[in-house]
């Protein structure tokens, strides 16, 4: 049985992973700041989970739980997540996603676990030059967010050179689904039109970028945690296909007979004062290629999954 730990194991893509993880019958090391209920029904559901509650960043909690369960392989999701919070926090996001991925990296070494599966983001590149891009393309990250991440991944790369590690920098793009975090599209289209609320979204409609469902992301993970001879150190785990904010406002509206959804022209802000940046879609032939990954929802069928599981969870709520 391979043992296998997860860093931000109770946020929104690490859960996804864990879940699939447990399922499949790995024994899963969930390590996160704390649980919460989501994570504790998890916990309930699975006997070959365990949480670990431990600060990325306090190096005695980290080799602690390296040297108590020994993992073979890291999936490392926790970090501070997200332009906005990192324009608010920078000294925090530097620390954390950058010292918290080196104390995982330097417990990894001096307890002899082989593979760090870094779950990266498109901010490594800053403004897209083409409406589709590979992995070659260049990385300017110009947000904190973004500079982060692209430093967790060269200092894994210098890992992977200087110890042996092997190092997959999975870059995602807006992935959505059960359980997103924070409130951005699609989740407040969404929420707004089963709320019978009415919602109009200033400017965006012309912002094009590649959205992914939570599900392909984690099975998309766990073929990379298995590929048996990855050829390259990073990939893209998105869909391949971007679209416009104009598109997903008329899918949801479609989905959701009555939803009073409108969107102005334009870029989109993530917040007042903080546009995005030129984006569009990720190749994803890599994935494909080397670990047959194969996205199974298209934007579609992604928000169709996605308002079913709403509509789901609020009738627990
Ligand atoms: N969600 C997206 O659209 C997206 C896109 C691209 C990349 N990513 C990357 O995927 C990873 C997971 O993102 P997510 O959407 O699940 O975010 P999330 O905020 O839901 O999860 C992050 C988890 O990390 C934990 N964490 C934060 N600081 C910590 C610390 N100091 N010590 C221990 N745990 C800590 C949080 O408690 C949280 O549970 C991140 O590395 C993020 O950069 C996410």
């Amino acid at each position: 049985m391979n043992t296998i730990l997860v860093t931000g194991s109770c946020g929104f893509i690490g859960a996804a992973v864990v879940e699939k993880l447990a399922k499949r019958g790995d024994r899963v090391i969930g390590f996160d700041l704390r649980s919460n209920p989501a994570f504790d029904r998890l916990l309930q559901r699975h006997s070959n989970i365990v949480f670990e509650p431990g600060e990325l960043t306090e190096w005695p909690q980290i080799v602690d739980v390296f040297l108590k369960y020994k993992p073979t392989s890291v999936v490392h999701c926790a970090a501070i997540v997200g332009v906005v919070n990192s324009l608010a926090s920078p000294i925090a996001t530097m620390r954390v996603n950058i010292e918290g991925s080196l104390n995982v990296l330097t417990a990894m070494r001096q307890t002899g676990a082989k593979r760090f599966v870094h779950i990266s983001s498109e901010e490594v590149y800053g403004p897209f030059m083409a409406a589709k891009i590979d992995e070659t393309h260049p990385c300017f990250p110009i947000k904190p967010y973004g500079i982060s991440k692209f430093a967790v991944e060269q200092l894994a790369r210098d890992f992977a050179r200087e110890h042996g590690l092997t190092v997959l920098n999975l870059r995602t793009c807006w992935v959505y689904g059960p359980g997103l975090p924070r409130p951005r599209v699609p989740k407040t289209l969404i929420d707004a039109a089963l709320d019978g609320a009415p919602l109009h979204i200033e400017a965006g409609a012309d912002f094009t970028v590649d959205h992914v469902y939570i599900d392909d992301v984690a099975n998309g993970i766990c073929q990379a945690l298995d590929a048996p001879a990855p050829k390259h150190e990073a990939y893209h785990i998105s869909t391949g296909v971007s679209v416009t904010l104009g598109e997903i406002v008329e899918i949801v509206r479609d989905l959701i007979p009555g939803a009073q959804l409108s969107i102005g022209p334009g870029n989109y802000a993530f917040t007042k004062g903080v546009e995005t940046v030129k984006k569009g879609a990720l190749d994803i032939t890599r994935a494909k290629t080397d670990f047959a990954y194969t996205p199974k929802y298209d934007i579609r069928a992604g928000l169709k999954a996605y308002v079913a599981a709403r509509r789901e969870e609020r009738s627990h709520a």
